[in-house]
């Protein structure tokens, strides 16, 4: 048997633990042969591949990024290097030619779209979630939000220092573009005051709202995390830049300081703003991240051994289920507006910017 392993899309702490997982249980199970491709697709279409044993694989568990390399400007169905070509075929032509007989894709909403036409075209695929921001259908965890989180809490737990020192308004924004998911987790892990996230558009007043009441009562220091995606209810996204030829072309950065300069005018305090960037996507992952991405990779190879293609391995409550590509491909998992974090969260008297 030979596997072949991708990490598409951007990287993620936890991809390293997965592809050795993978590799380390089809090697002992099924004697596998296990191939990596690099740079996501492209490597398929670049004819890019790395022997992966386990004297490769063996200590990586906790190494940020990923040895394969990624790349999230690679569609092979709609390729821009080739002026948006079908480029397909190519990259199956080269699977046949690898002698792959199966191949395990780790990545996120684009990635799985991409996984689940290639599996409907004849190659036998399985998926693995990954994103640090939590928001792939049908799994309540991708591997890497855990290891967010904690980046975003240790920012604003050093971000309160300095606040309380100064008395100033600061604002943390996180990664989060559709989802609010590291915002919110981040921003009660770390204490925040507000809290503004894409699916819940916010109001400006509001906000100023609160730190003025926080200098009247004389904390005298706001914390807001406010994720990339957030919005005021009158305005869009801040888009910082437009990249023609990403599949996913937006990207976002920039609400933070758009709500600094907006809140300077209307508070005494000052106020200053921190990005945090892909600060939130390097390093090593967090034990619960090395955990799941470890029951993410065996999972998988299971699929593999059964040969049950088609499939992406989920986390539902505590357990380990798998669900059909097609199921999650090109669909996002917002928070719920009665998710419990975020019922808590108003009951503790943290504002999400909507005003009393
Ligand atoms: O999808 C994960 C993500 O980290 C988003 O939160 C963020 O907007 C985007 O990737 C940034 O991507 P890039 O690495 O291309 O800037």
């Amino acid at each position: 048997m030979h596997i072949g392993i991708l990490t598409g899309g951007g990287d993620c702490p936890g991809l390293n633990a997965v592809i050795r997982a993978v590799s380390l249980a089809l090697i002992t199970e099924c004697g596998a042969r296990v191939s990596g491709i690099r740079r996501g697709f492209l490597g398929l279409l670049e004819h890019q591949v790395l022997a992966l044993d386990p004297g490769v694989v063996g200590g990586i568990l906790a190494q940020g990024g990923t040895i394969l390399g990624t790349h999230n400007r690679c569609d092979p169905f709609h390729y821009f290097a080739a002026g948006g070509a079908d480029v397909s075929a190519e990259l199956m032509a080269y699977v046949l030619e690898l002698g792959l007989d199966g191949l395990v894709v780790i990545g996120g909403d684009g990635s799985m779209a991409i996984a689940d036409k290639l599996s409907r075209i004849g190659l036998p695929v399985v998926g693995v979630p990954k994103t640090i921001d939590n928001d792939l259908c049908l799994t309540d965890r991708s591997f890497g939000f855990d290891s967010a989180v904690a980046i975003v809490a240790e920012a604003l737990d050093r971000l309160e220092t300095t606040a309380r020192s100064h008395g100033r308004v600061m604002i943390a924004e996180t990664m989060g573009r559709y989802a609010g998911w590291i915002a919110l987790a981040g921003g009660i892990a770390g204490a925040a005051d507000v809290i503004l996230i894409p699916e819940l558009p916010y109001s400006v007043e509001a906000v100023a709202e609160v730190c003025r009441r926080r200098e009247q009562q004389g904390a005298g220091h706001t914390l807001i995390c406010i994720a990339e995606g957030a919005h005021p209810r009158e305005a869009a996204m801040v888009v910082s830049q437009t990249l023609a030829d990403s599949p996913d072309p937006l990207r976002l950065g920039g609400v933070g300081a758009v709500l600094a300069h907006q809140l300077q005018t209307m508070v005494s305090s000052e106020v200053r703003q921190t990005l945090l960037g892909h600060v939130q996507r390097g390093g090593a992952p967090t034990a619960f991240d090395r955990i799941l991405a470890t029951q993410f990779g065996w999972a998988a190879a299971q699929l593999v051994k059964d040969r049950r293609f088609g499939r992406m391995v989920v986390l539902q409550g505590s357990e380990m289920r798998d669900v059909a590509l097609a199921e999650v491909a090109g669909r996002n998992r917002l928070v719920p507006l009665d998710h419990p974090w975020l019922l808590a969260a108003r009951s503790l008297g943290l504002s999400l910017g909507q005003g009393s």
